[in-house]
């Protein structure tokens, strides 16, 4: 299978590049989530002339990214980076790109990685979670589940990971780090299942997981910044297409592109009309855009997928 050099199937991969191929002729094209270099190497391959600016926090990612893209080398640029920070770099001078990839989440070489401790398969694994990881610095999933409250411990499971047993799981873990430190994913694994009551299965599991992981390397926080930072870095014409694996940052994806592509864009709180009534662009996907069944058949890991496109107006 395409991408699949053992290091992260990429989802919607025909779907990506239809919508990136319509953008203009000039600028880069800034792949900010290059995790194995799937996406980039299509974007390459099927759009004539195309250059990738390829960014990844994760300096594994973009170690494998350099490998996999070496024929292109001379088309792609790499930078170990938070994409909006990049987002950010991109616009300084004025718009520089023809369009921007974000494919969000963590690629399934992070998750297979044990000592990465994004997964709950082995129970030695250490809580950590970051994707830039040590060398990037800030807090791990220890360091979370540790320090913060009762209360913050309870938004992050109920909010991030949708689990209804959030207030009870958080009161388990104060309670149990009290005589012993959260370090290894089985201490986690055995509070929730002394909450749930029962042996917790796989989906239980995954849904708090993943809410630390969000917690851990402030995902909402990245996106809603990154989104209007890549559509002033967007050159006229220029495509934003976001895939998303959580109905959070789906929801703020729809909502930018849909005020976006409204004719006023003004604050509310503005008694007056400053945008001059203008869209800032189009909205490409009416509906949101998912794997087919075939695709799904092929990789089961593509199930959550859901993409949206969006264009700068001339
Ligand atoms: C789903 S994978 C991308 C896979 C990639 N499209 C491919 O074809 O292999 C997500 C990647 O985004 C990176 N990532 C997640 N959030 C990021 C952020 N805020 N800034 C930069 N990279 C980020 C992760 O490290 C991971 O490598």
């Amino acid at each position: 299978m395409e991408g699949s050099s053992g290091y992260h199937v990429p989802v919607l991969l025909d779907e990506v590049v239809r919508f990136l191929r319509d953008g203009p002729d000039a600028g880069e094209i800034m792949d900010g989530t290059v995790g194995g270099g799937g996406h980039a190497a299509r974007i390459l391959q099927d759009i004539p002339g195309s250059r990738v600016l390829a960014v990844d926090r994760d300096p594994d990612a973009l170690e494998e990214a350099r490998r996999s893209l070496n024929q292109w080398s001379g088309r792609v640029r790499f930078l170990q980076a938070r994409f909006d920070e990049a987002a950010r770099g991109a616009g300084v001078m004025g718009p520089s790109l023809r369009g921007a990839l974000l494919d969000l989440g963590v690629s399934s070489r992070q998750i297979d990685a044990d000592a990465r401790g994004f997964a709950f398969r082995s129970g030695d694994a250490p809580l950590d979670m970051r994707m830039g990881g040590a060398a990037g610095g800030g807090r791990t999933a220890a360091d979370i589940l540790n320090r913060e409250d009762e209360g913050e411990l309870t938004r992050i499971f109920r909010q991030y990971g949708e689990e209804r047993r959030a207030g009870r799981l958080a009161r388990e873990v104060v309670k149990r780090r009290r005589t012993e430190p959260f370090e290894r994913a089985r201490q986690l694994l055995d509070a929730i299942t002394v909450v749930h009551r029962r042996s917790p299965d796989a989906g239980d599991k995954a849904r708090v997981f993943q809410a630390l992981r969000i917690a851990v390397n402030d995902e909402l926080a990245s996106l809603e910044q990154a989104l209007p930072l890549l559509r002033d870095a967007l050159l006229p014409g220029g495509v934003l297409v976001v895939i998303s694996y959580h109905s959070l940052e789906d929801r703020m994806v729809k909502r930018a592109f849909r005020s976006w592509s409204r004719s006023c864009v003004c604050p509310p709180e503005l008694p007056l009309c400053t945008c001059r009534g203008a869209p800032l662009g189009e909205l490409l996907t009416r509906s949101v855009v998912r794997p087919s069944d075939e695709e799904l058949a092929l990789n089961p890991r593509s199930r959550s997928a859901r993409l949206r496109a969006w264009r700068r107006g001339s």
